[in-house]
């Protein structure tokens, strides 16, 4: 018999966290199951630090709030766990801390709010003896096994937002208006605010892109009297033949990525006002499409996707991840979700070697975006 649960947020936030919280809590109390939230994610769960959460008080008036009001961790891969000890730093193993804890508190089950590198930790924990159930969270919507993750619909329309506002400073000063977004190895942010924004040029990861093609359709548009052009980059686009822009790296330990992307919009500036003639322009949109409040469409999926994830519980359907696959509300097994990247703790998630769902050359977006005369990059 199900009585406490509770729910933990991690890696990079989206808008439509609270959402889902708000969604396991409500039907957790309609089954008189008591709920709890785990402090910044998985690290929260080593340190042991939780609260209460109740409709009549911290998890109440949230749903369009921005944020997680449980705060989240990046880069906290337990199991194989960054320790500083007397200047030495060691990679460790705190997992069965995590466990111990979670079997201390008498959790039931813990859902995890997460992306690829989350699902892969809760996989991890699943082999080892706790029920999970995974909630697929990104705004780069690249989850395995779901069509859609909370979050992603909110970062297309404020990145649509954004295109709308450049497209007029564009067509003003005959500019080419790049606008570089988040999207690290998928392209669904780029490609489909492209097409809801009516840019002429998407450059995604999954295509590296040809740059002088890009030019040529800018110079072919300016010959039809189109003084201005609008390019969506994807923060993970690289040229072909070259490599990703990294802007930074950072040691958040190992099994997890450690690089930060950034700096491609500018670069495909650069190269377009030196290949047409024209003035070109970046904007790194950033954070701004991971904060805020989340669409009617999000805050819908994320209350489908918490209360169905809380139904599960209560069927004991554990390990596994809710999806929305054709459409329909479902769930698949967290083993499906990992794919190949079997090896408890190595890779953690959202790096090369993850099972991550990219955009195929035979998607409806794509086969859009070319019917339109969005051009890719080929
Ligand atoms: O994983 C989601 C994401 O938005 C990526 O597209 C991006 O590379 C990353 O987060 C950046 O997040 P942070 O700087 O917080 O690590």
């Amino acid at each position: 018999m199900l009585k406490k649960v509770a729910i933990l947020a991690n890696g990079g936030d989206v808008s439509g966290f609270n959402a889902v919280i708000r969604g396991i809590v409500k039907t957790a109390e309609k089954n008189n199951i008591e709920c709890y939230g785990i402090i910044d994610g998985y690290r929260g769960l080593l340190k042991n630090e939780y609260v209460e959460l109740s409709s009549a008080e911290n998890a109440s008036g949230i749903l369009h709030k921005g944020g997680s009001i449980i705060g989240s961790s990046l880069n906290a891969n337990v199991f194989n766990y960054k320790v500083e000890e007397n200047g030495k730093v060691e990679y460790k193993d705190l997992s069965d801390i995590c466990i111990k804890n979670a079997k201390e508190a008498g959790f039931d089950c813990i859902f995890t709010l997460g992306g690829d590198s989350t699902q892969k930790s809760a996989r991890d924990f699943f082999v080892r003896g706790l029920n999970v159930i995974g909630v697929p969270k990104t705004i780069d919507n690249d989850v395995a096994c779901t069509d859609i993750t909370f979050g992603y619909n909110t970062a297309v329309s404020v990145a649509m937002e954004a295109i709308d506002r450049l497209h007029s400073t564009a067509e003003t000063h005959h500019r080419i208006m790049v606008l570089e977004v988040m999207g690290r190895y998928a392209g669904w942010i780029a490609l489909e605010s492209a097409i809801a924004g009516g840019a002429d040029i998407a450059l995604i990861p999954e295509i590296p892109y040809d740059i002088e093609g890009a030019a040529n359709i800018i110079k072919e548009r300016q010959a039809i009297g189109k003084n201005f052009s609008i390019v969506v980059v994807a923060e993970g686009a690289f040229p072909k033949g070259g490599s990703l822009t990294v802007k930074n790296t950072r040691d958040g330990g190992a099994g997890v990525i450690n690089t930060q992307l950034g700096g491609v919009g500018d670069k495909v500036a650069k190269d377009l006002e030196e290949l047409t003639g024209l003035t070109a322009r970046n904007t790194t949109l950033g954070y701004m499409q991971r904060g805020g409040t989340p669409t009617a469409y999000d805050r819908v999926l994320s209350t489908k996707y918490g209360a169905k994830a809380m139904e599960l519980a209560l069927d004991g359907k554990f390990g596994v991840l809710t999806v929305i696959q054709n459409g329909k509300l479902g769930y698949v097994q967290l083993e499906d979700v990992v794919g190949n990247n079997k090896e408890i703790g190595a890779v953690s998630g959202n790096t090369e070697e993850s099972n991550i769902r990219k955009v195929t050359m035979d998607h409806d977006l794509v086969k859009t975006a070319k019917n339109i005369g969005i051009y890719l990059g080929e």
